[in-house]
């Protein structure tokens, strides 16, 4: 962006309202338009000891960093005959873009950009991480990209800066992504999408926006071998943020536990958990991920490339029908039947065939081992126990 000094704004504004002989368009920017990184490192190189909080900070002193940037006003006449004063601000520092800047939080008194845009806000686990975020850092350094703006009202009502963006209308990531020093991508929930197309959109329109870190929700298991069909996705997308030549970090989360309320049947009512392979599973709780989620947003780039975040074990099925029988108090059992004849039970229950067959595909993943591992990182981030599968089949009753 060609950034301006504030003063030079004001000069520019002075001056089109003293002399009459201005009229038409007048662009206020720099000669020398910059990428954020470039503009961010060299506000960072500037020593800012004198002014450790940055609203208390004189607004000379502020804009005087970007000012020894090199970048001045250059005032430019368009070509065609206008009647009217329209003065366009390319790149406001102390307004519109000063929520991008904060002293960073490891006290070295360098500033740069801090702002995290979150897509996926609407969802249930970036909603969550939102939430989890602004217990951490301050409003103004939070932004929603969100494909319906008025399903993010809750958060415009804490006043979050609610923005439109859709991975499928590329033209709309631009502005999404704008100013912002880390975005967390959610991954496509439409079955029906070319999910990876989608997401080397958003990566592509992140990279072109100069921020500083993509992170992407991922999945335990991401493998492009897995039976599972979204592992495969996320193993194509971790690919493409590993080429992008940008910082990333894949939050590797461990299967949802409330799943278990379909993938583990109605055994409530059965008695018997029945699935058409068995294999352990590190059921984790989606808030617990959400949680640590924001606390890592929060660290501006403690953590690089994939990280896996699972609860504390990974129960097979048969150790499942254990938890149950102990907490419902009567034995449960386990069914492990043909892959055909439960996908043929699954449709005669009135489950469309593509359904079954992804949910076959995680049983199948389970039995060959790639949601096995657990990793302490998410009980470190959380400084406490995940919660565990006992906890979530204790709480939710079954459900189809
Ligand atoms: N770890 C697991 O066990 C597990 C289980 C299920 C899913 N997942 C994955 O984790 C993701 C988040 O989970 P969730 O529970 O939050 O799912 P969710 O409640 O369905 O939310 C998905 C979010 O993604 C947004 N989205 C979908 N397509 C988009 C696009 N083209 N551009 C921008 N945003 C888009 C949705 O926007 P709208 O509100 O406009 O629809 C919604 O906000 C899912 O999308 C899925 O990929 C993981």
């Amino acid at each position: 962006m060609p950034w301006i000094h504030l003063d030079d704004i004001a000069g520019l504004y002075i001056k089109a309202i003293d002399d009459a002989s201005w009229s038409g368009t007048y662009n206020g920017t720099a000669p020398e338009p910059v990428t954020q990184r470039e503009f961010s490192k060299e506000f960072s190189e500037k020593p800012t000891a004198a002014s450790p909080d940055p609203t208390e900070a004189p607004a000379r002193e502020r804009g005087d960093v970007a000012h020894q940037s090199r970048h001045r006003l250059a005032s430019r006449r368009p070509a065609g005959n206008h009647h009217s004063h329209v003065i366009h601000d390319s790149a406001w520092l102390l307004t519109t873009d000063f929520r991008c800047y904060r002293e960073s939080r490891s006290n070295d008194n360098t500033w740069r950009f801090v702002l995290i845009v979150v897509t996926g806000a609407t969802g249930a686990l970036n909603g969550a991480t939102v939430d989890h975020l602004l217990d951490r850092v301050p409003v103004e350094e939070v932004a929603v990209a969100v494909r319906d703006v008025n399903k993010a009202r809750r958060f415009a009502d804490r006043r979050v800066e609610v923005r439109y963006g859709d991975y499928a209308d590329a033209a709309s990531l631009p502005t999404a992504f704008h100013g912002a020093d880390q975005v967390l991508l959610v991954s496509s929930n439409d079955p029906g999408a070319d999910a990876v197309a989608l997401h080397r959109t958003a990566i592509d329109a992140a990279v072109t926006a100069g921020v500083g870190r993509i992170l992407y929700t991922s999945h335990q298991g991401a493998a492009p071998r897995s039976p599972f069909r979204p592992a495969v996705v996320h193993a194509a997308t971790e690919q493409l943020l590993a080429e992008s030549g940008v910082a990333w970090t894949s939050l590797r989360n461990g299967f949802y536990a409330h799943s278990l309320a379909w993938l583990a049947g109605p055994w409530r009512e059965t008695d018997v958990i029945t699935v058409p392979a068995d294999g352990p599973v590190s059921w984790t709780a989606r808030d617990d991920a959400a949680e640590a989620a924001a606390i890592i947003l929060a660290t501006h780039g403690g953590y690089d490339g994939p990280v896996t975040l699972t609860a504390d074990a990974a129960p097979t099925f048969a150790d499942l029908a254990r938890i149950a029988s102990d907490l419902i108090g009567r034995s449960i059992g386990l069914a492990v039947v043909d892959p055909d004849r439960w996908v043929a039970d699954q449709i005669a229950d009135g489950q469309p065939e593509p359904i079954a067959r992804f949910a076959l595909g995680m049983y199948q993943a389970a039995e060959q081992g790639f949601f096995a591992g657990t990793d302490p990182l998410l009980r470190d981030l959380l400084g406490r126990e995940p919660q565990s599968a006992r906890e979530v089949l204790a709480h939710r009753p079954a459900a189809r």
